[in-house]
């Protein structure tokens, strides 16, 4: 008989997901196109919190471009993976609805595939505004994904607890916090969009 798939919170799933997590780099890539890091010029010498990091994907391309990087993920085993490709970032196990960072600390937040793994990012958005200094920018992307994939981990595929979120609501939540929305782009595949990515600043 072929075995139930287990559906994991994502400390869970990422912890298991995490040493085969970057054979997946390219598929990543695809959803961007190249669209999120040309939104984020000038970030040299700027305080950055990269939230839901992962392996660094995007921390290190942040790191790599001279900014001060926080990478802030709820599994250890996936932030393990930073240290050894960039040692000056900072890694932190955390909570993206609960940031264990000051008022107005970092100029920059972004959060690349995070808030497909959050039931309602409203609480995550407003925990980046209050650590976000006035005038700072949040760069946050929202996947096109209805049904979440089977995650391959060294002991099987599992699938990952995702939820999937309207564009016009994660506009709507920010608006709703005091965002000022600057650019809002959709990355598309033939006629569908597969990721919006928007830019807020507070
Ligand atoms: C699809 S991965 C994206 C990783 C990286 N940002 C990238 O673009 O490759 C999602 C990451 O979000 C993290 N994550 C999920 N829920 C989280 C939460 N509530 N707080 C912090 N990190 C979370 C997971 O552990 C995982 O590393």
């Amino acid at each position: 008989m072929p075995k139930k798939i287990k559906v994991l919170s994502s400390e869970d799933g990422y912890n298991l997901a995490a040493d085969l997590y970057d054979e997946n780099e390219k598929y990543l890539n695809s959803f961007e196109q190249g669209e999120l890091i040309p939104l984020l010029a000038g970030i040299a010498g700027k305080k950055v919190l990269d939230v839901g990091a992962g392996t660094g994907r995007l921390s290190v391309a942040l790191a790599n471009r001279d900014a001060q990087v926080t990478a802030l993920d709820v599994s250890p085993k996936m932030l393990e993976k930073i240290k050894r490709k960039n040692a000056k970032i900072q890694t932190v196990v955390g909570d993206a609805e609960s940031l264990p960072f000051k008022n107005e600390t970092f100029e920059i937040v972004s959060a690349a595939f995070l808030i497909v793994h959050l039931k309602d990012p409203t609480r995550f958005f407003d925990e980046v505004y209050r650590v976000l200094k006035d005038g700072g920018i949040f760069v946050v992307t929202n996947i096109n994904q209805k049904d979440p994939p089977l995650v391959k981990t060294k002991e099987g595929q599992i699938i990952i607890e995702s939820f999937y979120h309207r564009p016009e609501k994660i506009k709507e939540i920010l608006e709703s916090l005091a965002f000022n929305i600057e650019e809002e782009v959709f990355v598309k595949e033939k006629d569908l969009w597969v990721d919006q990515i928007v830019l807020a600043r507070k």
